[in-house]
């Protein structure tokens, strides 16, 4: 993909839905009595290897355009796969499906791609073993392939090391399963989906502070999952327009749920001229348009507690940051190392290949905001959150960008090329 630097954009614009709440649709439908149909499913390549792993456990799913029915089978209902089950590139199969196979009544094995093999499975083993559960890392390296031996479980309380909905969903997709209740603190709250789709699909499920606890079940009842859009992927127009001279765009539709909310206080703490227009509703997940215009940036300090809520997002707000007067400092993000890529890594050589002043810290990075970027060719390590970053950024930076790699947007934005020339100014 080549892309040159733009006079503006304008328009409006609806994302696909969103990543989490697609994967955790396919689950928690495999798992009800009764038919669930999700409206919105996002068609992206991470959300089709849930579908396909479910549907080699005997899950009936019909996927057409955006509508998915999945008829449950029940919480005992999942048969044994012929082969192993293949994840692809998704770490949100891989660690929330484990949590359930480790409470079946039969031995699988699941693998992905070599991002997959890379990232850390450890954190979920060590709590699910803690219940009980029988799961190894085949190469016994911490990563994929795993080969997991459906259990009885047992309840446990867990303090987990790490702030990430991954982990605390796993083990609450296990606690369905145990004998008694099962219950986790984070040191810093992550996304919610898993919470509030239990809670819909009749799970009982409370939330004090910092500590999801869940009682054990007998059955989950389907029910209609209406998935917003994305704010992830909502990022990459909001700082677009942000940037980019003579722009207006609007984003209808997204998932503004307060646990993901983190890039809408940092657009507002840099200065952006961003506006939410909150829909009402009786809804599961909080909906709102974001308009966000041409602004002028200021840097900031983006750590602690907010960090969880704008995880996936720190490649894009990179970007912003470097057309922000003043500096920004990223910290408290270790996390980025164990993405798809490590992000702190890629984003750091990369800017600066484009001409950035940027620094990597041990636990984010420092942009020293101003610097006018020139086009580079830059390797997007197949991490699809990574190349939409350097598409937004090469719509602003002089001459040509080439990004490698670049068919990787598929994972989790089919389409993105195409919708971002939408709005591009002739
Ligand atoms: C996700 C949780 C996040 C996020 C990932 C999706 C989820 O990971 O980075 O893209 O759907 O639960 P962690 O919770 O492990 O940080």
């Amino acid at each position: 993909m080549i892309l040159k630097k733009v006079k503006g954009l304008s328009g409006e614009i609806t994302v696909p839905g969103d990543k989490s709440i697609s994967h955790r649709s396919i689950m928690l439908g495999s798992l009800a009595k009764g038919t669930t149909e999700v409206t919105g499913f996002l068609q992206g390549a991470d959300c089709l290897s849930t579908i396909a792993c479910f549907s080699k456990m005997g899950v009936c799913i019909e996927n057409k355009n955006d509508v998915v029915l999945i008829k449950g089978q029940g919480l005992h209902g999942l048969k044994k796969p012929d082969d192993t089950l293949d994840v692809g590139n998704s770490g949100t199969t891989t660690r929330l499906m484990s949590g359930i196979l480790a409470a079946q009544n039969f031995a699988c094995r699941v693998n992905g791609d070599a991002s997959i093999q890379k990232r850390p499975m450890k954190r979920i083993m060590t709590p699910l073993e803690m219940m009980g559960a029988d799961i190894k890392s085949e190469l016994e390296n911490g990563c994929a392939p795993l080969l997991i031996n459906g259990r009885k479980l047992k309840g446990i309380h867990y303090d987990s090391p790490v702030a990430s909905a991954q982990v605390k969903s796993a083990i609450l997709f296990a606690g369905l399963y145990a004998d008694e209740e099962t219950s986790v603190t984070e040191p810093a709250v992550s996304r919610n989906h898993t919470e509030l789709m239990f809670d819909a699909y009749g799970v009982d499920i409370k939330v004090e502070g910092k500590t999801v606890t869940v009682k054990p079940a007998d059955e989950l009842f389907a029910r209609k999952v209406e998935v917003p859009g994305d704010i992830s992927s909502a990022t990459y127009f909001i700082v677009a327009a942000a940037i980019t001279p003579n722009s207006c765009v609007t984003v209808k539709n997204v998932g503004v749920n307060p646990t993901r909310d983190g890039i809408i206080k940092v657009c507002e703490m840099m200065g952006a001229d961003i506006k939410v227009e909150v829909k009402s509703g009786d809804v599961v997940e909080p909906t709102a348009d974001i308009t966000v215009k041409t602004s002028n940036l200021k840097g900031c300090v983006v750590g602690g507690d907010i960090v969880p809520t704008l995880i996936d997002e720190i490649p894009a707000i990179a970007i912003l940051a470097c057309f922000a007067q003043g500096d920004t400092v990223i910290k408290d993000a270790q996390e980025l190392k164990v993405k798809e890529s490590n992000r702190i890594d890629v984003m750091v050589n990369n800017l600066k290949a484009m001409g950035a002043d940027i620094e990597a810290t041990d636990d984010g990075m420092i942009i020293h905001g101003g610097k006018t970027l020139h086009g580079a060719v830059i390797d997007s390590r197949l991490d699809h959150r990574v190349a939409m970053s350097f598409a937004v950024a090469a719509l602003n930076a002089d001459g040509e960008t080439e990004i490698t790699g670049s068919e990787c947007v598929e994972i989790s934005y089919p389409g993105f090329y195409e919708d971002i020339n939408k709005l591009i100014l002739k």
